[in-house]
């Protein structure tokens, strides 16, 4: 079923009374990544919802809002055979009233730490993650699912949202569920549309520069600036680096020395397009 109306989501989850619902939320143009997270909400719950709305207020000013893909005949052909009981597609006014016209001065927000955001894509997106928890929120509250499916592909959202649902005592388990990647190596992501074929093999630099970090941890480096030195042989004029750390996992916390509990994020860009990778070092 497809519902645009959050009353109609209302009186679905009346219906469900009793049930383990679980809820995937998604900015559509759906691939095997987000696949991935609808598998792990069927395994898990009785009834799946997966949310289909390209958020406004977790767009900055000069980035891709209007061109971000929306295709929401072929998500919900997708999210159909893989037996999803609800897609919810709100329209921008439905999620924030007054004709979707957007003002700070008007909407309530959820502002996560200043510690947790002021750090990875945090510091260029200025007030990102304020609008994906205020989105998530607002979702969690008209679906009240019982568990959230997120990926780690966005490792700093899945540990702010964490935080969100723990400091804001939000009765709903978070499921983080792993990295979906190419043959290639290159990670999927709905922003992988805007690359060429020759982009698409520039982008396998986040994954090499991650891999061979992780190699190189395994073989026994812990020093974080000797193995993010390592990255700079990977790179050509053609990569535009926008950061590249190594923090630990659950914390997004500096430490002195890599450790099994360490992750390591990169943001990239490569022909214009912002690309975001992570791997956990303690991980074979
Ligand atoms: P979106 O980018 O559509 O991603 C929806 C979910 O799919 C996120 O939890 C994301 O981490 C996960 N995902 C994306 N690519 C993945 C991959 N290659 N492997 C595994 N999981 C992957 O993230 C958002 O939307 C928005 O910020 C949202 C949470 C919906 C709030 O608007």
């Amino acid at each position: 079923m497809l519902a645009h109306t959050i009353e109609e989501v209302r009186e679905k989850r009346r219906e469900w009374k009793g049930l383990k619902v679980g809820l995937v939320p998604t900015m559509g143009a759906l691939h095997e990544g987000h696949l991935s997270l609808i598998k792990k909400a069927k395994e898990t719950c009785d009834k799946v919802v997966v949310s289909v709305f390209v958020n406004p207020i977790q767009f900055g000013p000069s980035e891709d809002y209007d061109k971000y893909p929306r295709t929401l005949d072929k998500d919900y052909e997708l999210c159909s055979k893989e037996g999803v009981d609800l897609v919810f597609a709100p329209s921008p006014s439905e999620m924030y009233g007054d004709g979707g016209k957007l003002s700070n001065d008007t909407l309530t927000y959820v502002c996560p730490p200043f510690f947790y955001v002021n750090k990875l894509c945090g510091k260029t997106r200025v007030g990102h993650f304020d609008g994906v928890c205020t989105v998530v929120l607002k979702l969690f509250n008209i679906v009240q699912p019982d568990y959230g499916f997120f990926g780690q592909k966005d490792a700093q959202q899945v540990v702010i949202i964490k935080k969100m649902v723990k400091d804001l005592n939000v009765p709903i388990e978070i499921v983080q569920c792993p990295i979906v990647r190419e043959e290639s190596g290159l990670a999927l992501s709905s922003r992988n549309k805007y690359l060429s074929q020759e982009g698409k093999k520039d982008a396998l630099v986040l994954s090499s520069i991650l891999n061979n970090i992780k190699l190189c941890y395994q073989k026994g480096i812990t020093d974080i600036e000797a193995l993010k030195e390592t990255a700079y042989s990977f790179l050509t004029d053609k990569h535009e680096m926008e950061y590249l750390e190594i923090l630990d996992r659950n914390t997004l916390e500096e430490k002195s020395k890599a450790d099994n509990d360490s992750i390591a994020l990169i943001a990239c860009r490569v022909e214009g397009v912002r690309l975001i990778d992570n791997t956990y070092l303690g991980e074979r």
